[in-house]
């Protein structure tokens, strides 16, 4: 495995050292290891260099098996010129269009909701992850006036919406799940979302052991905190999958927890925690560093080491199952203290 790191700012770092301690420790013990790059882009870089990423940098990128990333953002640039272009630049480049985002509570004490467990959260979220409102496509006119016209165009093709759908039905279908729910607002969004209803009744024809359900978004946020065991697999845009699956994250025990994958089938694919970098905690060596590991499990799921996948699943559920975790879901210890726990289960793995 040829693995690009992007630790990026705050406590992105901070969280990717523990996700690289444990791809380390499971090369030790499987004899695989991972050739990993560091590549230095950030806010940091940017504000030393001016630049964001290197001319050439989509395409190193793309020389890669897959890419890790902690986080992007950073005060110092408030316009994040170089979160766009590093993160979702590579979106759009490497044309990673299925953002893959698992919701699993992994113990019932980190549930914030009364009388739920595992049993209840457990199910899938397949983002849109290259167009939307997310493409920058509009403008300002009469701009810092009160006269202001501000633009922001939500992007739907037939091409985008097709793809996550039956990338949604593929998912179920090889995972012997049975329900896949698309989420919009076709009420009030009646073109972009309309193609959205067309499509998801056109590809759900196609599976027919599957049911396909449709929920408006804002009762499907509802519905994630009242009653989310429902849900196996929810398919949605690039804006309302960004900010369900922080829902996710906090069913998940908090932010802190949730992992995803960025993808194109076949291609080079970027892991990354949901997480950003809240600047306020960065290098505290307070983060929580299980959403950057469970990425690692997604990458290596990804890659074709299901067995190493699953030995990083198991090292993370035994760490919080013994509550050495981090103070945001209920523990004492640090960020790395975390880290080397979960890296002494893995190496005691077999
Ligand atoms: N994928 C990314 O790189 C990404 C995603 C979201 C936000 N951002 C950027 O991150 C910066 C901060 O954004 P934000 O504050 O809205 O979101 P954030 O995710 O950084 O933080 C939100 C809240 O969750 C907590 N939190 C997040 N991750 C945690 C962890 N691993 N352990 C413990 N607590 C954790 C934070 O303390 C904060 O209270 C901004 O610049 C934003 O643009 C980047």
């Amino acid at each position: 495995m040829n693995i690009a790191v992007i630790a990026g700012d705050g406590i992105g770092r901070d969280v990717t050292a523990e996700a690289v301690k444990v791809l380390g420790a499971l090369g030790e013990v499987t004899g695989r290891r991972p050739v990993l790059e560091h590549l230095p882009w950030g806010a940091d870089h940017y504000l030393a260099t001016g630049e964001t990423l290197p001319a050439n940098g989509y395409d190193l990128l793309r020389s890669f098996d897959a890419v890790l990333v902690g986080a992007l953002g950073d005060p110092r640039v408030p316009d994040n010129r170089h979160a766009r272009d590093i993160l979702l630049g590579t979106r759009f480049e490497l044309d990673l269009y299925v953002n893959f985002r698992p919701v699993k509570l992994i113990a019932d004490a980190l549930c914030p909701l009364k009388d739920r467990g595992t049993k209840d959260v457990d199910f899938v979220v397949f983002r849109e992850n290259t167009e939307g409102v997310y493409v920058s496509v509009g403008g300002r006119f009469k701009a810092g006036t009160e006269d202001e016209v501000a633009i922001q165009e939500e992007i739907n093709t037939w091409k985008g919406v097709h793809r996550i759908i039956r990338h949604a039905f593929e998912y179920a279908a090889a995972h012997g799940l049975t329900k896949v729910c698309m989420a919009d607002k076709s009420n009030a969004m009646q073109q972009g979302h309309a193609l959205w209803q067309r499509v998801f009744k056109e590809v759900a024809a196609g599976y027919p052991g599957i049911t396909a359900t449709h929920q408006y978004i804002d009762a499907l946020a509802m519905f994630l905190v009242k009653d989310p065991g429902q849900y196996q697999v929810i398919v949605t845009n690039n804006l309302f999958g960004d900010i369900i699956t922080d829902i996710g994250g906090a069913l998940q025990g908090g932010l802190g927890m949730a992992a995803s994958g960025n993808l194109h089938p076949g291609k080079t694919s970027l892991f990354e925690p949901v997480h950003g970098s809240a600047p306020p905690l960065a290098g505290k060596n307070v983060a929580n560093p299980i959403g950057a590991i469970l990425s690692t499990a997604l990458m290596l799921d990804y890659l074709g080491h299901d067995h190493e996948a699953r030995i990083v699943e198991r090292a993370v559920s035994d760490a919080v199952a013994a509550g050495a975790t981090t103070t945001d879901i209920g523990g004492t210890l640090g960020t790395s203290a975390v880290g080397d726990t979960i890296v002494r289960a893995v190496k005691s793995a077999r």
